[in-house]
């Protein structure tokens, strides 16, 4: 779409709270994201209704943060300065008072980030956007339920934030021009490629991964070959970093199946339907890392 030029490189003018971020959620992507914006001279406000949550958090970014230093990525006096831009919070209206973007990553649900983004707009300052980390809730009904549809955009970073490149971008159905380009900028301070994508189901990252992992379940279930295998075709096959069972297990069973079951109803297409071995994993509890077993053990 046209965008005004004038708007391109002058940011500030636009968000002039735009160096203040706040983060909702310390989970893997939220304490993720949190490093990846204070490394990079943000000062965060990480949110979440639990301390002992927050406090792991830290404890997690603090070790990220030593993998940095102990490479050379990162100077001990830079990993002491971006843990001073961290600052936690357990209420939202405290952790969101004068920034300038907020970058939602709470668990996957539908009802919880509805909730939470009528908080937002009702005690983030008005010209702050609203960005969501979602990997498959539909932007445009997210922004639905706030009086400011216009700075309600997608921000979808990959696991593990600090390592990897993308952020995919997500223009819901009213987000302005001005927004995007703002947070495409943004994107770039944080040494990130950003990719604008429209908003529909799985978007792109989701859309085409998904339907992967999915195939590579139903190989597995139709007895084509076993686990290892799939994912050494894969692997040296095709040279991904880890194969599609593998990720998966990384990623979460729950998380795939929830995301196939987006594509499925949102796209009406028969070919997104989940393996039922993958329905029946996730009924046992076998959610892949988080759980301790998948399709390979993790202890
Ligand atoms: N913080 C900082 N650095 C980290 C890190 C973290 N959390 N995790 C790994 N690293 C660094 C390591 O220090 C290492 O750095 P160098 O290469 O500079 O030494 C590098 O990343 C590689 O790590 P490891 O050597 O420990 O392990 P690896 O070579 O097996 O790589 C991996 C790990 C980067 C995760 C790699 O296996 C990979 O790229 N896997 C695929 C990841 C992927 O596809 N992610 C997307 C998932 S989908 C998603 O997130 C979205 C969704 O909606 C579902």
């Amino acid at each position: 779409p046209a965008r005004s030029p004038a708007f391109q490189n002058s940011p500030t003018l636009l968000f002039p709270h735009f160096m203040n971020v706040a983060v909702i959620g310390s989970g893997t992507m939220g304490n993720g994201i949190a490093h990846v914006f204070a490394q990079h001279g943000f000062s965060v406000s990480l949110i979440d209704i639990s301390q002992p949550a927050l406090d792991r958090a830290l404890g997690t970014i603090t070790k990220n943060l030593d993998r940095q230093v102990a490479k050379a990525a990162l100077s001990e006096d830079d990993k002491t300065a971006t843990l001073g831009r961290l600052t936690t919070y357990t209420s939202i209206a405290e952790g969101v008072a004068g920034v300038g973007l907020v970058v939602e990553a709470a668990t996957e649900n539908v009802d919880l980030k509805l909730q939470i983004f009528r908080e937002l707009d009702q005690f983030a300052p008005a010209d702050a956007i609203l960005a969501s980390n979602t990997s498959s809730i539909s932007i445009t009904k997210i922004a639905a339920v706030t009086k400011r549809p216009q700075q309600v955009i997608g921000m979808h970073f990959m696991n593990p934030v600090p390592v990897m490149k993308l952020v995919e971008v997500i223009r819901g159905y009213a987000t302005s021009d001005a927004v995007t380009t703002h947070v495409m900028d943004l994107s770039r301070q944080l040494g990130k490629t950003p990719t604008e994508v429209n908003d529909y189901p799985g978007f792109v990252a989701n859309r085409i991964l998904m339907p992967m992992i999915n195939e590579a379940i139903i190989t597995l279930f139709e007895g084509v070959a076993g686990v290892e295998e799939i994912d050494t075709v894969m692997k040296l096959g095709m040279a991904h970093p880890m194969g599609p069972l593998q990720l998966a297990d990384f990623i979460g069973l729950d998380v795939c199946l929830a995301i196939l079951r987006v594509l499925h109803e949102g796209l009406g297409n028969p070919k997104y339907a989940p393996c039922p071995l993958l329905v029946n994993m996730v009924m046992a509890g076998r959610l892949g890392v988080k759980s301790g077993e998948g399709f390979y053990q993790h202890t």
